[in-house]
């Protein structure tokens, strides 16, 4: 075996590779190694075979990316085919395997994680999916956070998969006022149950190109947002840097059993947040106070039609909760990572949603502060 030492060269047919002492990786579960050969990129492989459950989301784009640029074979459960195309180009010709997969049937599950050293799920949902029939949910909060979760955990214990990373959230807690927030602490005492040393992972509120927070802001969409006098406190995390956190992990042994908190590194009521928003988009972007009982009200309406997306009584519910990360908890300092502040890169996602006449007006915090009818959209 081509194990190597500190400056041990090794001589292939094709080119002179030097292998370092880290390259080789044990899993100290199975004792499985892992010889990592490239420096990243295309052509790299690290021997590890990972499986993204959730990877069609906003979140998992990313992680797969990082996964393979780092040389890593990822399985990506999909269930439709057109949500997993995107994933194809992130990795080598082989090196993205889409499988199809359902929640409620362990076979197909199965099926994703047993050639897998690393699971992880990321599967969640923001709101109950409604059946056809508006009377069945086809998904409840506890379906797919702790049942989803628990079949994931039992398959990976039934197949020997060394590591399994749980995705939850900040603030999951089984005595929380949020069912969505209950829900996902149940999920990870399921999975503990079943997996001791699984790594659990509690993301704040993420941002990024994709996601449905300042895109909703910026498109003066957020109504649920208004809710709380738009005061409640939140931490916004970059998608990128958790999943840096979740590529650390892949490696990072000694992250087994514990559970992590990613959340950015300053606080904003959402009133703030418009704020920025409202600097950069330079539109007027209106807020307005709603009576957290009407919102509910409305939202418990367009909670029942099918194909509503947006709104829910418990997302009203999580709108009007600060976070609280809980005191000592590992966070990405734990993992050398530093979190990036939102200040710094909120003109990239928030500047599509000025007008043309506007577009190119550099952005400095806290010039230009928008006042209402000031600056008229030109679309
Ligand atoms: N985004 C945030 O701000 C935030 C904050 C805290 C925690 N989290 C958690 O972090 C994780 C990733 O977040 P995200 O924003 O990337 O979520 P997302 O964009 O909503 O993606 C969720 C993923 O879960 C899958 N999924 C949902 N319900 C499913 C079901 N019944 N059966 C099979 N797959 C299902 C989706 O598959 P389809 O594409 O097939 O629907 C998708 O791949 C989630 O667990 C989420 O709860 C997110």
């Amino acid at each position: 075996m081509l194990i190597a030492y500190k400056d041990a060269r090794v001589l292939t047919t094709t080119y002179l590779t030097q292998r370092l002492i880290h390259d080789l990786m044990l899993r100290r579960k199975t004792g499985q190694p892992f010889i990592r050969q490239g420096g990243g990129g295309r052509s790299t492989s690290n021997g590890h075979i990972a499986t993204v459950f959730g990877c069609t989301g906003f979140l998992g784009r990313y992680v797969v990316h990082r996964l393979a640029q780092q040389g890593t074979q990822v399985v990506v459960p999909f269930r439709d085919s057109e949500e997993a195309r995107h994933l194809r180009v992130t990795g080598d010709l082989g090196q993205i395997i889409p499988l199809e997969f359902d929640l409620k049937n362990r076979e197909t599950i199965n099926e994703c994680v047993r050639h897998s050293d690393i699971v992880y799920n990321l599967v969640g949902r923001d709101y109950e999916t409604n059946s056809i029939t508006l009377v069945a949910r086809n998904f409840s909060f506890d379906q797919v956070h702790v049942d989803g979760a628990r079949a994931i955990a039992e398959a990976c214990a039934e197949n020997d998969v060394a590591r399994l990373v749980q995705v939850s959230s900040l603030n999951a807690n089984e005595d929380s006022t949020s069912a969505f927030l209950r829900s996902k602490a149940k999920g990870e005492k399921a999975v503990r149950e079943i997996i001791p040393d699984t790594t659990i992972v509690r993301p704040g509120t993420m941002y990024g190109q994709e996601d449905r927070f300042l895109n909703r802001i910026g498109t003066g969409e957020g109504w649920q947002f208004w809710v709380n006098e738009s005061q409640a406190k939140i931490r916004p995390v970059y998608a990128i840097d958790v999943a840096q956190a979740l590529e650390v992990i892949l490696g990072a042994e000694s992250t087994m059993g514990k559970t992590y908190e990613f959340y950015g590194p300053k606080e904003y009521s959402y009133q703030q947040l418009f704020d920025i928003a409202r600097e950069i988009s330079k539109k007027p972007l209106p807020t307005y106070n709603l009576p957290t009982s009407v919102a509910k009200l409305a939202a418990s309406v367009l909670d029942k039609f099918p194909y509503n997306q947006m709104i829910s009584p418990d997302l009203i519910e999580r709108m009007t909760l600060d976070d609280k990360p809980t005191p000592g908890a590992l966070t990405f300092a734990d993992l050398y990572i530093e979190p990036t502040d939102l200040d710094a890169v909120a003109l990239q996602f928030l500047r599509r949603f000025r007008s043309t006449a506007v577009f190119d007006l550099p952005y400095e915090k806290g010039e230009g502060q928008v006042k209402k009818g000031v600056y008229h959209v030109i679309d």
